[in-house]
């Protein structure tokens, strides 16, 4: 682990604290240390403030009305999807898909693959995965009769390139991945991946819901053929996502789910689809939470990632000298290339009543198995605390984090 010596605030973290008005409030009469960020990050006001403006003056459905409501909730809604597609640099706008967040978009790209997989054809998930990037591969395979294998992880909670090396063949037909593990933090290399994956004819989809909270991703870059998110990682609201999917896959896949906005003719003999991106967006999408996910998308580029990533690091380094410094603590996932996630447990103490004792003092952690139970049975533990940080997090709070779980040890020994 590296030293501390830089000067840890690189940002102006007590102005951006500002922005954020649920920072004010006491939980259980302590002023809230939020620490669950890989759950659901929070929201800042120039995001509220987009949400209530959509409310008090503009909500009305979209590509559907010629009235003045109508077309401003249009243009709005389309602006955030270019916001969305610079963001990611996408090539084009269509290859944006709105979802209603990742599971939406791996189900929608699981679902239309199962017309183009047979018996004997093998998709690769990777050990790391979050439950929503397996079970829909496991349900596709169910369907399609294709086998799923599993690239295999190290103590340190790093996959083994060397056997994905092994696994990969003339039979891969997709290549399933996290950029960042949710449940140890883990930053995948996925250039390596994909480039391997593409030399088999393989394609890959990356669940980015972990990565892009801290980072920015660029999908030609990467040539990745899939990236999906979710808003609410990254300072947006719930139920709203982004599936970015190459042109070219996005024209050879069916539709996921049939209704309005998604057709170009409907007769009772035969429909036609929409083009891109609208072929994938059938019903009512959430025009705020779209609208609103753009503002987070600016929100998040205005603070610059360059400084968050930095910043986190910094927290991540604090936060986990001061915790191995604990007798009987333990973390998993001890990654050489790991974001602001810590899991750890305490000898002989169950992860919920860690979480529990903490919630009492005001602080917010998950405990469990965090939605992916395969890492917790590499380990043999039922789950862990997890504490998961984000820019607008100090070293004050990780200080009442560290207290509170010696406090939790005394109490539970
Ligand atoms: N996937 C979210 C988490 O890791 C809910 O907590």
């Amino acid at each position: 682990m590296m030293k501390i010596n830089a000067p840890l605030q690189t940002l102006n973290v007590e102005k951006i604290r500002k922005d954020f008005p649920i920072l004010l409030r006491k939980v259980n009469g302590k002023p809230l240390v939020y620490f669950d960020n890989a759950a659901t990050s929070q929201t800042p006001q120039q995001v509220i403030d987009v949400i209530v403006d959509y409310y008090s003056n503009y909500n009305a459905n979209i590509h559907r009305g010629v009235h003045t409501l109508s077309q401003e909730a249009t243009d709005k809604y389309e602006h955030a999807r270019d916001t969305i597609q610079r963001h990611f640099n996408a090539k084009h706008k269509h290859e944006i898909i709105l979802t209603s967040g990742t599971t939406h978009g791996i189900n929608l790209v699981a679902s239309g693959f199962s017309s183009f997989l047979k018996k004997g054809d093998e998709v690769l998930v990777s050990a790391l995965e979050h439950h929503s990037n397996i079970v829909p591969w496991q349900m596709l395979c169910e369907r399609s009769g294709a086998t799923l294998r599993v690239i295999p992880m190290n103590q340190e909670g790093e996959l083994i390139l060397s056997e994905y090396d092994k696994l990969l063949s003339d039979k891969t037909k997709l290549v399933f991945v996290n950029h960042i593990s949710n449940a140890l933090g883990t930053i995948n290399p996925i250039e390596e991946i994909i480039k391997k994956a593409h030399n088999v004819g393989a394609a890959v989809l990356v669940d980015g819901a972990q990565a892009c909270p801290h980072l920015k991703p660029d999908v030609q870059a990467l040539d990745v053929d899939f990236y999906v998110t979710s808003a609410h990682k990254m300072c947006g609201p719930t139920g709203v996502g982004m599936l970015y999917g190459k042109e070219e896959w996005l024209k050879k896949l069916p539709p996921y789910q049939g209704g309005g906005e998604m057709i170009a003719e409907v007769t009772f003999e035969k429909t036609t689809y929409a083009d891109l991106p609208h072929k994938f967006e059938a019903g009512t999408p959430n025009i705020c939470g779209g609208i609103a996910f753009g503002a987070a998308v600016d929100y998040m580029n205005n603070i610059g990632f360059d400084a968050i990533a930095k910043y986190e690091h910094e927290l991540l380094v604090y936060a986990t000298q001061k915790l191995l410094d604990i007798h009987g603590l333990k973390i998993y996932g001890t990654a050489k290339n790991k974001t602001s996630v810590i899991s750890f447990n305490l000898d002989g103490i169950h992860p919920y009543d860690i979480g529990t004792i903490l919630d009492k003092m005001g602080i917010a952690v998950r405990t469990g198995h965090h939605c992916a139970q395969p890492i917790m049975d590499f380990y043999q533990i039922p789950g862990t605390v997890r504490a998961s940080f984000a820019f607008y997090n100090t070293k004050e709070e990780i200080d009442k984090l560290v207290d509170g779980v010696k406090k939790a040890q005394r109490m539970l020994t």
